[in-house]
């Protein structure tokens, strides 16, 4: 399993701004082909995008650089603007990272997502074995959401506020959130971020809630009680990490969609990687299962007219966070470890030209 090498590289950094931000440089420095999936997704004003991008593989590896701009319109950063990152100490902020890859995607003409402000993961040693009270915590997360909601301001497109705040059977999950501020916390946090930021797009997301079940219902009766309280919530991020074996229907995940939109709220595709490995069958099957999934789940997406994007979780199957997560080698993306594409790369580019 390829270790994946990714550092906050300071003496980088800088120069990668420096190299996007400094004018007479190419705005694109990669070529820009017609064709690719963000020309074909910006003829019918789609967003087609990847997360997880990371500061070193962005700064370093210039194949890693050239795919992300010439194919995708929309980025995520993977951990550049979490909490763990952003605010290291309690009265310690920085962005310098996140900073550099709004650069690069403003650079080359595309949105970023912010993700996210609000989780139960990601947080920094300082937070966890603080001992706050509640109060205090309660005041720790409105500084941290004003303040990273206010730096990124007018420079993100939409915020994952909150990140995985359900459990499977679609209750709230118990976190460190839940405790501190209680059963309502949802309804503040997207409160806060909305008094930071007048016109982002506030998002929940949350993974294993795309088809029809318990965690969807939950997420459903979730967003409909903001709405009805007056909670500025405009958007649900379903994440999609899904296997190939187990993965939800097409059409369960187009029906949920329905519903959600119909609360007039966006849908977003935002993490979306399919496993091939636990499922049975030589290479080459999978990898045509596997497109197909990805094209069948994108024109669900399409068929939806609040459906706005989709983004993958990692751009090739080099830097992918799944080897890490199951423990063995896997090839959940649209390209391989060489950036050579893949046949889910062109299912979604059939898609996205109406095929
Ligand atoms: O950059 C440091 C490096 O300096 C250090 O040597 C190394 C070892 O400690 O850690 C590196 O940071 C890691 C970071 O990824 C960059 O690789 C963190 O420890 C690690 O926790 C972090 O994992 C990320 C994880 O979220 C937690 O933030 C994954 O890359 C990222 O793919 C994953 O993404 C989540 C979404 O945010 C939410 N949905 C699920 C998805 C997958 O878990």
């Amino acid at each position: 399993m390829p270790t994946r090498c990714r550092y906050f590289c300071y003496g980088v950094i800088p120069c990668l701004v420096v190299l996007i931000a400094t004018p007479g440089i190419p705005a694109s420095i990669s070529p820009f082909t017609t064709g690719s999936l963000r020309a074909l997704a910006a003829a019918r004003g789609f967003w087609i995008g990847a997360g997880d991008i990371h500061i070193w593989p962005l700064s370093a590896d210039v194949q890693y650089r050239d795919v992300l701009a010439r194919e995708f319109n929309i980025l995520t950063p993977g951990v550049a603007m979490k909490f763990e990152v952003v605010q290291p100490d309690v009265d310690r902020f920085t962005f310098d990272t996140g900073d550099a890859i709004v650069a690069f995607a403003r650079a080359h003409d595309m949105r970023v997502r912010g993700h996210t402000l609000v989780w139960h993961a990601a947080l920094p040693q300082w937070l966890t074995a603080g001992q706050f009270s509640h109060d205090r915590l309660a005041a720790i997360l409105k500084d941290h959401i004003l303040t990273e909601v206010g730096h990124f301001r007018g420079r993100v497109s939409a915020w994952d506020v909150v990140n995985e705040g359900l459990n499977g059977d679609g209750t709230l999950r118990d976190t460190i959130w839940f405790r501190a501020l209680g059963a309502d916390y949802i309804d503040q946090v997207f409160r806060w971020a909305r008094r930071a930021d007048p016109d982002v797009s506030l998002f929940y997301n949350e993974f294993g809630a795309e088809g029809m079940g318990p965690k969807s219902d939950g997420l459903y009766r979730l967003v409909r009680g903001m709405l009805e309280r007056g909670v500025p919530i405009g958007g649900v991020g379903l994440q999609m990490h899904v296997s190939l074996n187990d993965g939800p229907r097409p059409a369960e995940v187009a029906a949920n969609m329905r519903r959600l939109a119909a609360l007039g709220l966006e849908i977003q595709i935002t993490e979306m990687d399919v496993r091939i490995q636990d499922t049975p069958g030589p290479l080459a099957e999978k990898l045509t299962a596997q497109a197909r999934y990805y094209h069948d789940i994108l024109r669900a997406c399409l068929a939806v007219p609040r459906c706005t994007a989709l983004l993958t979780w990692g751009i090739s199957d080099r830097d992918s966070w799944i080897p890490g997560y199951v423990g063995h080698d896997d090839a959940p993306l649209l390209f391989d470890a060489a950036f050579a594409s893949k046949p889910a790369y062109d299912a979604l580019a059939r898609a996205l030209a109406g095929r």
